[in-house]
């Protein structure tokens, strides 16, 4: 597990871009946290540094679920379970198969899903009762797909450490 705390967005956005410069293809990143906890807004930092291009706006997909971004060497999906009931709609999504074609996905509200999505990465992002615009986030893994990057990982979110 990796603890760190952002203190305002920027930093959060700044965080993800970290982690998606070790993404690879096939993974898929689960965000977890409560409303306004800044999934979308690491959603955000996470496209800029795999490579999706600042003119595309990345926002929730609440009502398509899904939204898809071809940076020309990786695509990215992202994810919205916050209105799907059902495991079952989370299966008939796809997001492993995507993630198995080669692309990237990223899950908002993916938590609880976690049982159908296989290996993943888990950033959880958590408000701090002191300031607004503090978050605490913790990185876990599922499955042993980040095992030869961990240290890697580790190095590359040392300056948010907690
Ligand atoms: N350290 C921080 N990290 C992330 N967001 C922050 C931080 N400090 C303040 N914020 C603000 O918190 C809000 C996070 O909103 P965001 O839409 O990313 O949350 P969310 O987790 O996706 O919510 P939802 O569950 O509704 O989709 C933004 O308005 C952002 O500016
Ligand atoms: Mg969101």
């Amino acid at each position: 597990m990796i603890n760190a705390r952002t203190t305002n967005v920027h930093q959060t956005e700044e965080l993800a871009g970290a982690i998606a410069s070790l993404a690879r293809p096939r993974d898929i990143v689960v965000l977890s946290g409560e409303m306004g906890a800044g999934k979308t807004a690491f959603m955000r930092g996470f496209a800029a540094g795999i490579g999706v291009s600042p003119d595309e706006t990345v926002s929730s997909p609440t009502f398509t679920l899904v939204h898809t971004y071809d940076t020309g060497k990786i695509v990215v999906h992202h994810a919205d379970l916050y209105r799907l009931g059902r495991l079952s709609d989370v299966e008939d999504l796809g997001l492993r198969e995507l993630a198995d074609l080669g692309d990237v996905v990223v899950v908002e509200w993916g938590d609880v899903a976690s049982d159908v999505l296989g290996d993943h990465l888990v950033v959880s992002l958590e408000a701090d009762d002191d300031d607004e615009d503090t978050r605490q986030v913790t990185v876990s893994v599922a499955g042993h797909t980040w095992d030869s990057r961990w240290e890697q990982l580790k190095r590359a979110l040392a300056k948010w450490g907690d």
